[in-house]
């Protein structure tokens, strides 16, 4: 079935945007914007594929209104974005960047004339880097940080926002950047990460504590899930398996909606967890308007004793892969929605607020760029989804990942997600295969 068949199996109701997020595209040289811990990662030697950081990124900060004229062109009915907290706040928590603030002036205005639904996100990942200097995620005083952030964004822009979500895939905030440091600060260290897989979830229950105090509506989260399958049929690969799920997906299911975290995961953190963490999953768990899910892949679970605390490695099985080398696995979408409509939050509207794929895109000879595996990777996904619709899983809305083509953090810009392909020396924006796709099936509604 093409994606216009697809689409217009799904309600009239139901939402279709496109997600980006300040770091990837913006340009962080322009406009007064401060040092993140994102810049300081990238100069690590070896941090990024490419030894490139988010500078210039899309210079989105100067293409906003062409960018914007894509989303609306394509028929899309959202944008998902991200504030910049250093933009906002570049060298101190009381000193506002008037420049920040004309910027997402401009941006969410020219949304709102395109008649573009703004769907926000407050933390996608760029922490400033004075609040990594005093121990970033793994600092407490963190969630006091974010709390005031929060209050600054929704007192100036909350009038005219969609929604809002307080942080963008929390698990990468913390476990991915912590543990695996594969993402800024860069550690490898089980109590950091501990601490850290805590305090985020904190910050989310803070923030929306500060947005319900100010009447905002449209509250929810957005985590990103990864379905786990076991290597063999073996108990320890079963056991590992779950262990894998406890981490990635229930560490953050179970504590923003049922108030608990998994007692696995919490053996594994032991003595590490931070003193009193019982007395905060009542914040963490204050009830939202709506729960987004980011999914991209599969992961096969190893068992394997020689790695220190978790027993087991990540490796990927015989499903075609992207470019990154991830599975492409459109049914474990479906298995994380129906889990939130059946267990964790039924009735909440629910979202996928991030599904995409990388994809080795070139510009060819007549100017056009070709990307027939990404059309069939939004095919597949969609589909998976509008069968959800029978079901009685209150899907409201989905977010193609990316509008364009952009940082792709440790793999700087070796990687494109767009519908649009962008030239990096020039700045031309050219709609994929993907974007014309999109606006076909979009019209068509
Ligand atoms: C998600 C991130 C997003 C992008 C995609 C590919 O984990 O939220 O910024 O990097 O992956």
């Amino acid at each position: 079935m093409s994606l216009t068949e697809i689409i217009r199996r799904f309600p009239s109701d139901v939402i279709f945007g496109v997600a980006t997020s300040s770091y990837q595209i913006e340009g962080t040289a322009q406009g007064g914007c401060g040092a993140s811990h994102w810049d300081s990662f990238a100069r690590q030697p070896e941090a990024i594929t490419d030894s490139s950081d988010g500078s210039v990124a899309c210079d989105h900060y100067n293409h906003y209104a062409e960018d914007l004229d894509l989303v609306a062109d394509g028929g899309f009915d959202a944008y998902r974005f991200s504030f910049s907290w250093p933009r906002l706040l570049p060298q101190s928590d009381k000193e506002v960047n008037a420049d920040g603030l004309a910027f997402y002036d401009r941006l969410l205005d020219a949304m709102l004339e395109r008649s573009l639904q703004p769907f926000a996100t407050l933390y996608h990942w760029d922490l400033p880097q004075r609040h990594a200097n005093n121990g970033g995620w793994q600092n407490r005083d963190v969630t006091g940080w974010f709390a005031d952030y929060t209050d600054l964004v929704i007192r100036h822009f909350g009038d005219r926002l969609a929604s809002v979500a307080p942080i963008n895939e929390p698990w990468c905030v913390s476990f991915l950047s912590h543990y695996w440091g594969h993402h800024a600060p860069g550690l490898c260290d089980l109590a950091a990460t501990a601490r850290s897989m805590h305090h985020v979830q904190l910050a989310h229950g803070r923030s929306i504590e500060v947005m319900r105090g100010h009447g905002q509506q449209n509250l929810g989260c957005v985590l990103n899930k990864e379905f786990a399958v076991p290597v063999d049929g073996s108990e320890l690969a079963e056991k590992k398996t779950y262990l894998f799920d406890g981490i990635y997906n229930r560490w953050f299911e179970e504590s923003t909606f049922r108030g608990c975290y998994p007692e696995e995961v919490l053996a594994l953190f032991g003595q590490h967890m931070p003193d009193g963490y019982e007395n905060d999953l009542g914040l963490i768990s204050a009830p939202l308007d709506w729960a987004g899910c980011n999914y991209y892949t599969r992961s096969v679970i190893a068992p394997d004793a020689s790695e220190p605390h978790l027993g087991f490695r990540c490796i990927r099985g015989d499903l075609p892969k992207t470019d990154m080398g991830w599975e492409i696995d459109p049914e474990g979408l479906a298995f994380f929605l129906r889990r939130m409509a059946r267990y964790y939050a039924p009735g909440l509207p629910l979202y996928v607020t991030e599904n995409g794929m990388a994809n080795a895109d070139n510009l060819n000879a007549a100017g056009e760029v070709h990307d027939p595996e990404r059309v069939a990777y939004f095919e597949s996904h969609l589909a998976a989804l509008a069968a959800l619709v029978d079901e009685d899983v209150p899907l409201k809305g989905y977010f193609a990942w990316s509008l364009l083509d952009n940082y792709e953090w440790a793999f700087g810009y070796s990687k494109r997600f767009g519908i649009v392909h962008v030239d990096y020396a020039s700045m031309v924006r050219t709609p994929k295969q993907s974007w014309h796709a999109w606006r076909a099936a979009l019209k068509a509604r």
